[in-house]
Formats: C-alpha cells, sequence, structure tokens
C-alpha cells in the first residue's frame, strides 16, 4: 500500500468517526429527553468507544502518513527532519496538533459521568471536523476569503455531521415506537430530528456549492479532471440520499401506524447511512486532489 493510500483511508475513518461522533451527541444532547437518552445510552456505548479508539488511532498515524505522503516514501514516516517539517512548517502539523490535544480529551472522557461525557463528545467532535477547514483548499485562497471559506467548510462539515450522525440514534429510537413506556418522548425526538434534518440537509447543500465554486470556480462538469469527477459522483449520491430522506419523512413516517412502515423505515435509513458513508469515502479521495491538473 502506498502512503497515499493509506493517507486516503486514515482520511475516511477519521472524518467517518468524527461525523458519527459529533452528530450522534450532538442530536442526543439536544433533541432528546434525558430520560430516553438515558436509555438508549447503553446501546450506543461500543459504537462510542469504537469512534473514538478510531479517532485517536488515526489521528496518531496521520503525521507519520502525511511525511510518508509529502517526503520521499514511507522510510520518511520516521524521519525526524521530515516530521519536523510537517509538524511546524505546514498546515496539516497545524491540525495536527489540535487534533492530539481533542483526542486525548475524548479518550479521558470515560473519567467523568455519561451526562457530561455527551457534552465532553459533541465539542470535541465538533472542534475535530472544524479542523478539516485548516488542511481542506481553503488555504488556496487569500487571507480575507480563505477565512470565509474555512468558516464555509466549518459550517459544511457540522451540517453534514448533524444529519449522517444523528441517523443511527435515529433507527434506535424508531425501535422504541413501539414500546409503550418510551413511545411519546421517542415520537416527539423523531419529529425534532425531522425539523433540524431539514435545517441541516439545506445548510449542507448550500456549504457544499459554495465550495464547489470557491474550489472549482463552476459546477464540476469537466469529469476528465478526477477532482470534479468524484466531486460530481458525490453531488448525485447526496441527491439520493435527499430523494430518500424526502420518502422517509413524507411517506413512511406518516405511515407509521401500518405493519410494514417502521421495518420498511429502518432499512432505509441504513440504506442511507451506507450511501453516506460513500460520501464521505469520495470526499477522502478527492480532498487529497488537486481541483484543476
Ligand atoms: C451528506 C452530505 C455531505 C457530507 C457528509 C459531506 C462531507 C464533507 C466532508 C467531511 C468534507 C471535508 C473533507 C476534508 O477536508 O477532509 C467535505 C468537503 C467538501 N464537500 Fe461535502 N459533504 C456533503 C455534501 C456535499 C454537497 C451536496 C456538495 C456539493 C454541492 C459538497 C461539496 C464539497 C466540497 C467542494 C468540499 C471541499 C473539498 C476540498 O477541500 O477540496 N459536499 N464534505
Amino acid at each position: 500500500m502506498t502512503p497515499q493510500l493509506a493517507l486516503i483511508v486514515s482520511r475516511f475513518l477519521f472524518d467517518s468517526a468524527a461525523l458519527g461522533l459529533w452528530g450522534a451527541s450532538f442530536y442526543l444532547s439536544t433533541c432528546v429527553h434525558y430520560d430516553l437518552t438515558s436509555y438508549i445510552e447503553p446501546r450506543l456505548h461500543r459504537w462510542r468507544i469504537a469512534a473514538v479508539a478510531l479517532l485517536c488511532a488515526t489521528t496518531i498515524v496521520s503525521l507519520p502518513l502525511q511525511a510518508a505522503a509529502i517526503g520521499d516514501g514511507w522510510l520518511d514516516a520516521v524521519s525526524p527532519t521530515v516530521l519536523d517539517a510537517v509538524l511546524f512548517s505546514t498546515n496539516n502539523g497545524t491540525a495536527w496538533l489540535a487534533q492530539i490535544g481533542l483526542v486525548l480529551c475524548l479518550a479521558v472522557s470515560w473519567l467523568v459521568e455519561p451526562r457530561k461525557r455527551l457534552y465532553v463528545h459533541t465539542l470535541c467532535a465538533g472542534l475535530l471536523l472544524a479542523t478539516l477547514s485548516i488542511t481542506g483548499h481553503a488555504a488556496m485562497n487569500d487571507a480575507g476569503l480563505r477565512t470565509l471559506h474555512r468558516l464555509n467548510d466549518v459550517a459544511h462539515v457540522l451540517c453534514g455531521g448533524a444529519w449522517l450522525g444523528a441517523l443511527v440514534p435515529v433507527i434506535l429510537l424508531l425501535r422504541l415506537l413501539g414500546d409503550a413506556r418510551w413511545q411519546e418522548k421517542a415520537r416527539k425526538a423523531l419529529m425534532r430530528f425531522s425539523t433540524i434534518g431539514h435545517l441541516a440537509v439545506a445548510a449542507v447543500v448550500i456549504s457544499g456549492a459554495t465550495n464547489t465554486l470557491l474550489v472549482v470556480g463552476d459546477l464540476p462538469t469537466d469529469w476528465s479532471q478526477p477532482y470534479q469527477l468524484l466531486l460530481g459522483v458525490k453531488i448525485i449520491l447526496v441527491s439520493a440520499m435527499i430523494v430518500l430522506a424526502l420518502v422517509n419523512r413524507y411517506v413512511l413516517v406518516p405511515r407509521l401506524a401500518s405493519t410494514s412502515a417502521p421495518a420498511l423505515l429502518k432499512r432505509l435509513t441504513w440504506f442511507e447511512i451506507a450511501l453516506g458513508l460513500s460520501v464521505v469515502g469520495l470526499v477522502a479521495v478527492f480532498g487529497t486532489l488537486a481541483p484543476t491538473a
């Protein structure tokens, strides 16, 4: 495996874990009743540990991977000179220092009680996503525009995560619609997801289109350019996710009393998650490419 490919795999795992941890924690800490959150948290425990472990591992390896990818291959992954240069003279180094501090907070978050841990996860995962703006293509722009582009990047990943990351707790809540103890609280939490979901989808599309115009300068129609091809495929997949989300919300949710709708809704929500992970996979690749060859 080349250092470049290893770096793409590490970016994909980092982005997926950060989007998932931020989105689930933000949704549970803002939209779900405390009792219900405490009831479903044990079912999310292994997901949380896996997400935090992935964030720790991918952050630790990302610096040597950057060194190997920027340098002359795997040997530079352990070269003190190249590591020093990447750490102290590149945006990747600045982002890495912030990421190491944040994943350390996540690693020790198990020392605090569950409610506080939820807030620590929300804050740290949100800030980890924000560090992506330090290394993205926003750096190509001049000072003023660079700041605006980075703020747009931050809004983009937080809204993408608020949509995608909330889908796992949503599936758990769908299962509780048949449980008389939790039915009312679960229904309220799902309606709140529907509200923030509409806002998050609108914001991720607007910020994505802004990103596209700032990076490509036009619609990504030149598919001879790998960056534009992959971005174009990403936009098609996100369009499919939006159609799926609308079918879930306006066709299946009103029919939840029927026998087949709840099971179909759960299956389509898992499919929405799978499409979302493919979207993150695409951006993990094209984020490392030059927008125009
Ligand atoms: C579910 C919806 C979406 C998710 C989860 C998502 C996720 C992401 C992530 C994680 C990044 C940052 C990657 C990094 O810097 O490592 C990113 C960047 C980007 N996204 Fe999205 N995105 C979504 C929708 C869209 C849409 C609809 C568009 C276009 C209309 C778009 C266009 C872009 C562009 C142009 C970048 C900048 C990449 C660069 O720096 O070169 N995204 N997206």
